[in-house]
């Protein structure tokens, strides 16, 4: 038997004790013994549980409990998050977490003291939430060198924009119906403004490129300024607006990550990823395009993949898993404004056309029904992105105002 305690009962958390609980044979079958669940930290009451004498509110019951060698970490956020995950490797305990922003901020710490303890720091539900991805990556694709990752890897706001491109449903009904179904994070505005996306591009490109990348060195744009009118010419152009987390190897080995909203052509496999699915291309040099799809958020997805790492660490709890990477210093990242791409505008003036095109060259004109008469989108050809800024603010100078511009996703 192995006794493992979980520290948190929230979504993920009781998905997991859920699991555990009705899979025990399933998992028995697979590792030859019992995975025991000994304690649940969590300061609520939980009285009509299956578990409720399992419960304690208190961190000493798990880390001072020797027969307990696998921790699962699903309280989210840093604090006490971090504290507990540090104390439990520490302690020999292997670590289980499907906490992104801990993996973001702090892995490449917490695998160096996995690594030094001997013990497991295991976060495949950090990133796709049910799609196995970082295992895929660190063992199926370890060949290759990676030359690219580009993913939807935000549920919620996926979601919104499904429901936007489907439905014409206004952003703030999309949004409180993602929270109640239980994808959006305890803040959206993580997953709205970007951050919950940029935190899983850095923990694969830490895992791809060996390099920590913390998440404030990423420019991060969210969805908030998606209009339903830019949703009907991206439409017209063929397209979707998707959220998009990518990374990209350059010629001198420096890495250009980005999560910002794109429009993706519709012959895109990026393209047909809806609702709260998620979408992971990875692009190795021998195997071209892979690409992982599944659900990204929720209860039982993202606890399965949770459960699957406690399962590794009950085969491995004598050997450590080869994961991990090195911090890093930033100095492997391209400035956001050298970022190459092609832009869609949406612009309101006179003579916008005429005047885009004397400081962009060509631009493709997009039209759609009903659209104001003052009022014009185009696609500018690809270029860095400080020299898209500076000519729209030439454009804005000569009496056009810029009302959105979105990156053109070479997906
Ligand atoms: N809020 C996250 C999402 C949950 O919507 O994708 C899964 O990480």
């Amino acid at each position: 038997m192995v006794s493992v305690a979980i520290m948190g009962h929230g979504v993920v958390g009781s998905g997991v004790a859920e699991i555990l609980t009705t899979h025990k044979q399933k998992l028995f079958a697979s590792i030859g013994e019992e995975v025991y669940v000994k304690k649940i930290l969590d300061l609520r009451e939980f009285p009509d549980s299956p578990l409720a004498d399992r419960f304690t509110k208190n961190f000493d019951d798990i880390i001072n409990d020797l027969e307990i060698r696998v921790v699962v970490e699903v309280m989210g956020g840093l604090t006490p998050a971090y504290d507990y995950v540090k104390r439990c490797l520490k302690a020999g305990k292997s670590v289980v977490t499907s906490n992104k922003e801990l993996v973001a901020a702090h892995g490449a710490e917490l695998l160096a003291i996995a690594k030094e303890e001997n013990a497991n720091f295991l976060f495949e539900a950090s990133v796709g939430g049910g799609i196995p991805i970082i295992r895929p990556m660190n063992q199926c694709l370890v060949a290759n060198i990676v030359d690219e990752i580009a993913g939807i890897l935000n549920g919620t706001t996926n979601f919104i924009l499904t429901k936007m491109i489907e439905d014409g449903m206004q952003f703030d009904d999309a949004l409180k119906l993602a929270q109640e179904l239980g994808f959006a994070e305890r803040n959206p505005a993580a997953d709205i403004e970007g951050h919950d996306a940029c935190r899983k591009i850095c923990i694969l490109a830490s895992l791809a490129f060996g390099k920590h990348v913390y998440p404030e060195w990423v420019h991060t744009e969210g969805i908030t300024k998606i209009t339903l009118d830019d949703v009907k010419y991206a439409e017209a152009f063929s397209s979707v607006i998707k959220l998009i987390g990518k990374v990209k190897r350059l010629k001198d080995g420096k890495i250009d990550i980005i999560v910002a909203p794109m429009l993706v052509p519709n012959k895109s496999q990026l393209a047909n990823i809806d609702y709260e699915f998620n979408g992971i291309m990875v692009r190795g040099d021998c195997t071209g395009d892979v690409v992982f799809y599944g659900k990204g958020a929720g209860k039982l997805p993202t606890a399965s993949a949770v459960v699957a790492d406690v399962i590794d660490c009950c085969k491995h709890l004598k050997t450590r898993k080869y994961l991990y990477w090195t911090d890093g210093n930033g100095k492997n990242i391209i400035p956001f404004e050298q970022s190459v791409s092609a832009m869609y505008v949406r612009a309101q003036g006179d003579d916008i056309i005429s005047k885009a095109q004397k400081l962009f060259g060509d631009v493709t004109v997009i039209t759609k029904d009903n659209s104001p008469e003052n009022e014009k989108a185009f696609v500018v050809k690809e270029m860095p992105y400080g020299e898209f800024t500076d000519k729209t603010a030439a454009l804005e100078s000569d009496g056009v105002k810029v009302l959105s511009s979105i990156r053109i996703g070479d997906l």
